[in-house]
């Protein structure tokens, strides 16, 4: 049996942040009323399964087609038993790539752990060099961590990996219309901090979302951002990047509001996205989860990752191209090349 499946899991959905643009809505919107449907996030937890379900499901990968395991969330480092979770995906075989804002790598041995644990990567978001405007768009909850505490998180896991292979240090960065030079603005800090690899990624929001018309890109902004990714492309400053496939479609996502097709998808494939309720998704796009059938939706709960993705079909073609499926390729395809050892 071929390991090649990725699973995005959203852990939880606390998080100390509260970015305006999160796929996981804003927790004073959802106090007042907690959104429903299928593939639906919030920041409140209510729904969010417990650790014991979490490891019960974890303790089956081994033996299993799954080779890597991107934790997410929610901020996946502000919960304790996560650092235990990992141990038990670790043992079992798989890669753990852990997203996270950074910030908890400040706290003492948070960044030992990861390092101890054998993780193979950490995914720290960072959207701007400019640090009010980065923390414009990730303001901390408390207001008292920010831009300063997210390098210095990064600096400290750099430092603790010292020459060791692992983990891969990497940096996302969302990229919104009015600010492209983020692109390679980004990318020379993150050289500059040492950092092995480098995701610039769309801003993905629903066409109904109150920042749609500010934050989303149209067909205006494509010389721009293809400019920057140009540039990013032909200097890439010593980080390893996503693959040219990658950046052409960040630009065909942004040209169009429309869905298109997606040849060969590896949504339900190879990629399959948890979302903190235990829910199962072919991947974490907002179209593919509506088109998905009441019968065909399906847990992680009480289910044994050898059968769970026995019969999954091979990568077909999709008809629901968004942002969304932009975002997902650097997991899939790009993260064998971002955790190569001495790759950068
Ligand atoms: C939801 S966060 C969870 C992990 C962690 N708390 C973090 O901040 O990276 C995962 C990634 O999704 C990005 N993201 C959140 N909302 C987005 C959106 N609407 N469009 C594109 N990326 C988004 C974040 O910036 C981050 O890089």
């Amino acid at each position: 049996m071929p390991r090649d499946i990725t699973l995005l899991w959203a852990l939880r959905s606390p998080c100390s942040f509260k970015c305006p643009q999160c796929y996981f809505g804003e927790l004073d919107d959802h106090k007042e009323e907690l959104p429903e449907g299928p593939g639906v996030l919030s920041h409140i937890p209510v729904r969010d399964i417990d650790y014991a379900a979490m490891d019960a499901f974890a303790n089956t990968l081994a033996d299993s087609p799954v080779e890597r395991v991107v934790l997410a969330g929610g901020e996946p480092l502000d919960w304790l038993p996560t650092l235990s979770l990992i141990k038990t995906i670790k043992e079992s075989g798989c890669q753990v790539v852990v997203a996270t804002n950074g910030v908890p790598l400040t706290r003492p041995g948070i960044a030992q752990r990861l390092v101890a644990l054998g993780v193979d990567g950490v995914s720290v978001s960072l959207d701007s060099t400019d640090p009010a405007v980065n923390d414009q768009m990730r303001p901390s909850r408390s207001g008292r961590a920010g831009y300063r505490e997210v390098l210095a998180g990064v600096r400290t896991l750099l430092n603790l990996r010292g020459s060791a292979a692992g983990p891969r240090v990497g940096i996302y960065t969302v990229v919104y219309r009015s600010r492209p030079q983020e692109i390679t603005g980004v990318a020379r800090l993150a050289g500059e901090l040492g950092v092995d690899y480098y995701v610039p990624q769309p801003v993905s929001l629903p066409p109904g979302h109150k920042l749609f018309d500010e934050l989303c890109h149209t067909l205006d902004d494509v010389p721009a951002v293809a400019d920057q990714l140009d540039r990013l492309q032909n200097d890439p400053g010593g980080l390893v990047l996503p693959d040219a496939d990658y950046l052409r479609q960040f630009v065909a996502s942004i040209a169009t509001q429309d869905s298109g097709r997606v040849a060969d998808c590896y949504g339900g494939a190879q990629l399959f996205f948890i979302q903190p309720d235990g829910s199962l998704w072919d991947c974490p796009s907002d179209r593919r989860i509506a088109a998905t059938a009441p019968s065909e939706q399906r847990s992680i709960v009480g289910a044994d990752a050898r059968t769970l993705f026995a019969d999954r079909p091979p990568c077909t073609d999709c008809s629901h191209f968004s942002r969304d499926c932009v975002n997902m390729g650097p997991l899939v395809l790009g993260m064998p090349r971002f955790l190569a050892r001495g790759a950068s």
